[in-house]
């Protein structure tokens, strides 16, 4: 029976996971908390994590019917992520699991998000030993990576952004439209009554001969676009604006995995993190996955954004793999890299 804790950023999450699946997977989301500020302030995410922790593994344990007696082991996100947030998740988890005499295990924040489209969609069991070689794409506020995995615990990491994660490229244009913060949600929700193709903004390294992202580029054209169209508020406007936003980001991103993919001759490919929850990636991902007779995984909506589950579901195979579980004075590692 495994408790696991998430804090590398906004959300303060714990589930509780026994054999592959998930039986409790609360999570507090400190968007309201941040939403002011136009993005997250790590003072104010500690001070709420370090509040939040205790009721959230309360009501995880109580969701499950678990007591902690009943724990076995113990799992945390120790990085990447804000180090003071990452910090009070990780010194909770090892306290925990310290006085439980439970093991202990560390869990890579991006390790959890690629292996996350490995659940099934009802979000209660872990396929892992399905997993066949894929490109998987990690899209979130604070990341995106193209991956080549080769099997479980086997992965090498074949690009990245060289600016804005994808994520922050939504929320960074929302806030330009005067969206609430996160913006990117709210985004996609409006495109979808918008033209995708109203205005063409830049697909930067789109046709580049490697597997790397820019999306700052975007960001500056739309605030230049603004300056010189400033309708915002008139609704087909603003839906054809964001359509187009929404449009330029998903096409590059939808159009480098599959040629990384292709070039790499994997049959599959998966995506992860909180912008696979956009519509328009889901949809175009699947059409371009079905145009090349290639199979799709998507990370279920509910485990795209941040969330405990995914680090538990993992650290849970890693112990059956045989991994270290007692690093109780091991430390946080906020810029830890996925290889
Ligand atoms: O994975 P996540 O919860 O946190 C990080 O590890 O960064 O991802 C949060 C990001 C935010 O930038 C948010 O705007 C974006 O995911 N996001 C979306 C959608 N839902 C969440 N972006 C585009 N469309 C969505 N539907
Ligand atoms: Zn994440």
């Amino acid at each position: 029976m495994l408790l696991a804790i998430e804090t590398s950023c906004d959300e303060t999450s714990v589930a509780l996971v026994h054999n592959g699946r998930v039986l409790s997977n609360v999570v507090s989301s400190q968007v309201r908390l941040h939403a002011e500020y136009g993005g997250v302030v790590p003072e104010l995410a500690v001070r709420a994590h370090l509040r939040n922790l205790p009721t959230v593994a309360r009501e995880a344990l109580v969701q499950a019917a678990v007591t902690s007696q009943e724990l076995t082991a113990v799992a945390a996100t120790q990085g990447p992520g804000l180090p003071s947030a990452l910090m009070a998740g990780f010194t909770a988890a090892q306290a925990m699991a310290f006085a439980l005499n439970t093991a202990f295990l560390p869990v890579h924040h991006h390790e959890a998000h690629l292996y996350s489209p490995w659940i099934t969609s009802d979000c209660l069991s872990f396929q892992i030993d399905a997993i066949e070689p894929n490109v998987s794409l990690i899209v979130s506020g604070g990341h995106t990576l193209l991956v080549h995995v080769l099997g479980s615990g086997q992965h090498r990491v074949l690009g990245g952004t060289l600016d804005d994660a994808a994520g922050e490229c939504f929320d960074k244009t929302a806030r330009l439209i005067g969206l609430p913060y996160p913006g990117g949600s709210v985004m996609d929700l409006l495109a979808e009554d918008g033209d995708p193709r109203a205005i063409p903004f830049p697909r930067s390294l789109m046709d580049s001969h490697n597997d790397d992202f820019s999306f700052s580029g975007l960001k500056t054209a739309v605030r230049y676009y603004l300056e010189k169209n400033p309708a915002v508020s008139e609704p087909k406007f603003r839906s054809n604006l964001c359509a187009s936003i929404r449009a330029a980001i998903v096409e590059v991103l939808v159009t480098k995995t599959m040629r990384a993919a292709q070039r790499l001759g994997v049959g599959c490919v998966t995506a992860s993190g909180g912008v696979t929850a956009n519509r328009a990636l889901r949809r175009e991902l699947a059409s371009a996955c079905a145009r090349n007779g290639m199979r799709i995984r998507l990370t279920p909506l509910p485990l795209c954004t941040d969330n405990a589950a995914i680090v538990g579901l993992l650290a849970e195979q890693k112990l059956r793999a045989g991994a270290p579980s007692d690093s109780y004075a091991s430390e946080v590692r906020p810029g830890w890299e996925l290889e």
